[in-house]
């Protein structure tokens, strides 16, 4: 059986300073992560070849960096655009309740929803249909995206689905479902 991989990127300066999207580097811990991910994931796949997909995004890609597989970056992988939001933190956001209403279909200024986001992800969903091993190093909404597709949970749900930093998340589709392993680092 084929394995998928969901991973967020390691902990990023902007999660230290509380603000959402941007483009910004790993902290010191988020490279720490990047750097203990490849033994992990040695010890689950042994010799069997894996694809690594990232977003174009500095901390998908600084995350995976150290991961001896081949890689590709996707666009459509980029996390949920904020729009007029980005680079704010969540105090700053006054429509942080409004949104909260329907969290699913709110879009923000100039940016997406979830909705838009799961519209951009069908292509890389196909493709991840087609392949064998792959993991995804990419981002919060982003992952509840996808976790949600294969395990076939309702929109309304999905944008409060708990995706952990530094967790590795094994799915191991079957007949019926994903089998579905976590792998949490302490670092
Ligand atoms: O805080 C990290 C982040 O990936 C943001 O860039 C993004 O806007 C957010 O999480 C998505 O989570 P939520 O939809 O719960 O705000």
């Amino acid at each position: 059986p084929r394995s998928i991989f969901f991973s967020r990127h390691g902990e990023s300066m902007y999660h230290l300073m509380g603000k959402i999207g941007g483009d910004s580097d790993l902290s010191p811990r988020g490279k720490r992560y990047a750097l203990a991910l490849p033994k992990l994931i040695k010890e689950n796949l042994g010799d069997q070849p894996l694809t690594v997909w990232t977003s174009t995004m500095k901390r998908t890609i600084q995350t995976s960096e150290h991961l001896p597989y081949p890689k590709l970056q996707w666009k459509a992988l980029d996390e949920i655009d904020a729009g007029c939001c980005d680079g704010k933190t969540y105090e700053e956001i006054e429509e942080t309740s409004i949104r909260d209403q329907d969290k699913f279909n709110y879009r923000y200024r100039g940016g997406e929803s979830y909705r838009d986001a799961i519209n951009r992800l069908e292509p890389v969903i196909m493709e991840l249909e087609r392949q064998q091993n792959i993991m995804i190093v990419g981002h919060q909404a982003i992952l509840r995206c996808m976790y949600a597709y294969f395990h076939n949970l309702p929109h309304e749900d999905l944008p409060y689905i708990r995706i952990p930093l530094h967790t590795v998340i094994k799915l191991t589709p079957k007949a019926y479902g994903c089998e579905e392993e976590r792998y949490r680092f302490d670092i």
